[in-house]
């Protein structure tokens, strides 16, 4: 989605200039956005009475703008802390639960990410996985954003566990599960000895780096292997760390990431003359990924991909490489491929 198509752009963007404004006037502009009318009306009587705000009890009104803001934010596709993130990621992976059975497992998420790292893993573990890594070399952002992260996923499956339970996998012990993590230790914003009682193992290093993360039977990631350079030297370090017949599971996004950054409007700039680096990526598209999976001893079970029709704008267009892709491989911008180590 562009982020111009987003009508919740405006509303963050109002927050942003409401608590940077010193102009009284501006910042209620900016806040009424975000209020009731009724509470709006309220404080325009206010400012023309020229009245003054004196305690904190004259300021209920800010409270319901935060909590109108929480709520836009979790549902913003850009925010990392927010539900929107899983449940995204969540529907790309949804195909590997016909594959696979969690009970038991151990699984690693494999480049979990410097947001909320223990995510994944809380998910896999509640649903049935015996230990579930998550190994990710950069340190976590926020610490205090992280648990709360993981809090409120727990509290979200506390409160409908049948909406996340997957596969063959049981809602009443994905409670028992969700009940061992140290709640009133995420909620104070602390992540150490929230996961004691739990099989979430999150490391902070890079997965090459822990010879006792092995005997895996899933290794799963999400946005990583777009950045991978050494294709070849990482499946092969991964594939030594899995069991035989354990599986794999990769969300790759082929899309230009200064496309994401908003520096260029082309989804696909970097399969272009002169249409930059990709920002941090490898450019390797899905059929090239496959054949080094094949190459590396992977059996591949199952592909999903997310397709735009934008790309037929390159067709014509395009640098050598990139001259010969079908027409499937071309659209695609985002795909989950599925594979087993034979
Ligand atoms: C774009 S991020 C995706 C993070 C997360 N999976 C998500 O979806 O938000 C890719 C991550 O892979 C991590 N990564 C790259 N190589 C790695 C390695 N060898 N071991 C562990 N993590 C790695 C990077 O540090 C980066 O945080």
């Amino acid at each position: 989605m562009n982020i111009e198509d987003d009508p919740s752009v405006e509303v963050i963007r109002a927050a942003i200039e409401l608590v940077t404004s010193f102009e009284k006037h501006k910042v209620f502009d900016r806040l009424r956005l975000l209020m009731s009318e009724e509470a709006a009306t309220k404080v325009r009587e206010q400012f023309a009475s020229e009245q003054r705000w004196l305690t904190p009890f004259d300021w209920p009104f800010l409270h319901e703008a935060s909590q109108k803001l929480n709520s836009i934010l979790s549902d913003n596709w850009l925010y990392p802390y927010g539900p929107r993130k899983y449940r995204d990621q969540l529907n790309y992976i949804k195909s590997l639960w016909n594959f696979v059975a969690l009970d038991g497992m151990r699984a690693l998420d494999f480049g979990s990410g410097h947001t909320a790292p223990h995510l994944m893993s809380t998910f896999l573990y509640i649903n049935g996985a015996t230990t579930s890594f998550s190994v990710e070399p950069l340190p976590i952002a926020d610490e205090a954003d992280a648990a709360r992260m993981v809090l409120h996923f727990l509290l979200l499956a506390l409160q409908d566990p049948k909406a996340w339970t997957v596969g063959r996998s049981d809602p009443s012990r994905l409670v028992e599960r969700a009940a061992q993590f140290d709640l009133s230790n995420l909620s104070s914003g602390r992540l150490a000895g929230s996961f004691d009682r739990t099989g979430v193992d999150y490391r902070n290093g890079l997965a090459e780096q822990y010879d006792n993360i092995s005997d895996l039977d899933l290794i799963y990631s999400i946005a990583v292997f777009e950045h991978i350079m050494k294709l070849d030297e990482v499946f092969s370090m991964l594939i030594g760390k899995l069991k035989p017949g354990g599986h794999m599971c990769h969300v790759i996004d082929f899309s230009d990431h200064n496309f994401h950054a908003g520096l260029t409007p082309l989804r696909w700039a970097y399969m272009t003359p002169g249409g930059g680096d990709g920002n941090g990526i490898n450019r390797v598209r899905l059929s090239r990924m496959v054949e080094i999976m094949r190459r590396s001893g992977l059996e591949i079970l199952h592909i999903d991909r997310w397709k735009s029709e934008s790309s037929k704008q390159i067709r014509g267009n395009l640098l050598p490489e990139y001259e010969n892709l079908s027409d499937e491989d071309l659209e695609t911008y985002t795909a989950t491929i599925i594979a087993r180590k034979m």
